[in-house]
């Protein structure tokens, strides 16, 4: 089914797996009404969007909102009809979240409770979440399908679990609701023009944007997390998803919701089925830029696993969607961005 027409509604819409999709939104013939309290990200990220996007951009309109905010989102869905939100706003960094538990609470436990009432006072029950992988803990066995137990294993990673259960309660509770639950694994890359990308703010926590600095000589060396594991080479093993390859999924998604003439909810993994070590994603990133990573094996993060990635016959058969780009494609575009906007959105 198309979603040529629907009217969509989108939270962290200036992020960076928000932003990628609200492009293929539009570019879908859809019409979006993105929100973003702007506490991670940056309002330039829509001029990019608008640029990519070229005459559908009039299909775009941004609001300035959080998602704690139950008034302002009652006025949005009062004054529009919308066929379904895509949730993805919510603080993402598990180190972070460590530290400061209750506003990880707050912003995504919280928020998400304001966003659905707000949607159910309103008689909006369609909904795509952006949950993770991180729901699997330290998986037992690899390839993880959905019905693989989930444990959290950070209060980041509880805040997606408790978000879960919560839908799941929602879900029983009122049968009018549309719930998919989208599990991403690791999510990297940019759009292939180089024009939207991940702008971490500080020192990225995660792998692709820590090499991308080491590779613009921003940073001296990436620390590899560990070179003793039980895989091949020593080092970890991920499952890298191309943001663009994520954001399509979205839009299957949302077709599915609105085509389907079930109610209740699903989760599905969003992942590429393949899994790439540190030291390959080093030399995959070598090669595509042509500069060397520097780098040196270090001790073990706490509470990294061994080796991930995702069974993903359900999305093939839910969404008749398939990831098509491979690694070596994901740092070319990392790469992109990189020297198009080596500061990110802060010199665009
Ligand atoms: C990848 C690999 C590290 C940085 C996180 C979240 C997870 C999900 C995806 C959102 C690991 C190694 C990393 C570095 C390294 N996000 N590494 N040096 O931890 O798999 O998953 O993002 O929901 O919930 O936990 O991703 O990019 O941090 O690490 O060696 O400087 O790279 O040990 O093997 P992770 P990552």
């Amino acid at each position: 089914m198309s979603i040529s027409g629907t009217n969509i509604f989108v939270t962290g819409g200036l992020g960076f797996i928000g932003s990628h999709t609200v492009l293929v939104l539009l570019e879908n013939g859809a019409k979006v009404t993105l929100i973003d309290n702007l506490s991670n990200s940056f309002i330039r990220v829509l001029d990019h969007i608008k640029k990519l996007a070229g005459e559908k951009a009039g299909n775009m309109k941004f609001v300035e909102c959080d998602i704690n905010d139950y008034d302002k989102l009652s006025s949005i869905f009062q004054a529009e009809k919308f066929d379904a939100v895509i949730h993805f706003a919510g603080f993402k960094a598990v180190g972070e979240s460590v530290a400061k538990p209750l506003e990880y609470y707050q912003n995504n436990f919280q928020g998400t409770i304001t966003l659905l009432r707000a949607m159910r006072d309103q008689g909006l029950k369609n909904i795509v979440f952006s949950s993770s992988c991180t729901v699997y803990g330290l998986p037992e066995k690899v390839p993880i399908t959905e019905d693989c137990p989930t444990e959290a294993i950070s209060p980041y990673g509880r805040t997606k679990l408790f978000q879960e259960w919560m839908f799941r309660d929602i879900a029983q509770s009122d049968k009018e609701w549309r719930i998919l639950l989208l599990r991403y694994f690791n999510p990297v890359a940019a759009h292939p023009s180089g024009e939207l990308g991940e702008h971490p703010i500080g020192i990225p926590n995660n792998l692709m944007p820590y090499i991308q600095q080491v590779a613009l000589g921003q940073r001296e060396c990436l620390s590899v997390f560990g070179g003793d594991y039980p895989t091949p080479d020593g080092t970890c093993i991920r499952d890298y998803i191309h943001v663009m390859d994520l954001a399509e999924g979205h839009v299957a998604a949302v077709a599915k919701l609105l085509k389907s003439s079930d109610h209740g909810l699903q989760a599905i993994n969003l992942g590429t089925g393949h899994g790439s070590s540190v030291f390959e994603m080093i030399r995959a990133f070598e090669k595509a830029s042509g500069k060397e990573v520097k780098h040196k094996v270090v001790d073990k993060r706490a509470g990294d696993t061994v080796a991930v990635w995702a069974d993903t016959t359900l999305a093939e058969k839910e969404l008749g969607w398939k990831a098509k780009y491979n690694v070596q494609d994901m740092c070319t575009h990392q790469w992109q961005w990189a020297t198009k906007f080596p500061q990110g959105y802060e010199t665009a």
